[in-house]
């Protein structure tokens, strides 16, 4: 893993904002992997504004994310793919033919599942897969578990993820129970992985996931394996993983 130490959030989002820029400019008809919450937000407005400086050109570019509410039409403003049409698609120069975010409203679950990793096989698999981190540990929506998922699935979120989601919804019962998101099968093959993390309240889970062991119960922690992933955090998020670091070295 290679660890990218970043001041704070702005610095967090413009070192991101840059490796994605790179892949864009290195493979303009890449795959880019996307992923929501808060913590990208500041990274898609640095690539929105360097597109619009026009440093940056996406027309080319295709996009998978990594999963969405079922249940939630693509209009309401807390589907994820509404996320993404705001928070980036609408604003720079992407064909939104191309951008394909899980189908919240597909009834078979089945069938929204398969759908979803025919796209990715059919684009040829994943050139940057962009991951935030959930407090247990989710990347994407792969919760706890006994096993690592493979494929795209149907999950129940776990109530911690459902609380932590319900600062975006008017109330915690207007919270989705369930998602559909891309497997750990499909996150691991992406060529290149990017997790960025941001502020104190992930600094346990960050240390937990990159030093602690690889287990289903700690779904990020199998990033460990993958062959190039990097980590941007500021130095809040990093507190606790740099300090039990050089514990351990010093050991
Ligand atoms: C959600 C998303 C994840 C995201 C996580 C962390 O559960 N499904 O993809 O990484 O929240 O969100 P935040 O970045 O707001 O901390």
């Amino acid at each position: 893993m290679q660890l990218i130490q970043a001041k704070d959030y702005d610095d967090m989002s413009r070192k991101a904002a840059n490796i994605i820029s790179a892949q864009v400019i290195m493979k303009p008809n890449c795959v880019l992997g996307l992923a929501t919450g808060s913590t990208p937000l500041g990274t898609y407005s640095n690539l929105i504004n360097w597109y619009k400086k026009g440093d940056l050109d996406f027309s080319q570019v295709s996009s998978v994310n990594l999963d969405e509410y079922r249940g939630l039409p693509a209009d309401n403003d807390q589907s994820y793919r509404y996320f993404m049409k705001t928070n980036l698609f609408d604003q720079v120069n992407i064909d939104q033919s191309r951008t394909y975010v899980p189908n919240g409203m597909e009834p078979d679950s089945d069938k929204a599942c398969r759908d979803h990793d025919n796209i990715i096989n059919e684009l040829g698999g994943i050139d940057l897969q962009l991951l935030g981190l959930g407090l247990n540990g989710h990347i994407g929506f792969n919760e706890p578990a006994d096993e690592f998922p493979k494929g795209t699935h149907c999950v129940d979120l776990t109530q911690s993820t459902i609380e932590a989601n319900s600062r975006f919804f008017a109330s915690i019962d207007e919270v989705p129970t369930q998602a559909y998101t891309m497997g750990i099968q499909s996150i691991m093959l992406a060529k290149k992985i990017l997790i960025i993390a941001s502020g104190a309240n992930k600094a346990e889970i960050i240390a937990k996931a990159f030093l602690g062991p690889v287990t289903p119960e700690v779904p990020a922690s199998i990033l460990q394996m993958h062959p190039d992933v990097t980590l941007v955090a500021d130095e809040a998020a990093l507190s606790a993983y740099l300090k039990q670091k050089s514990e351990m070295e010093a050991n």
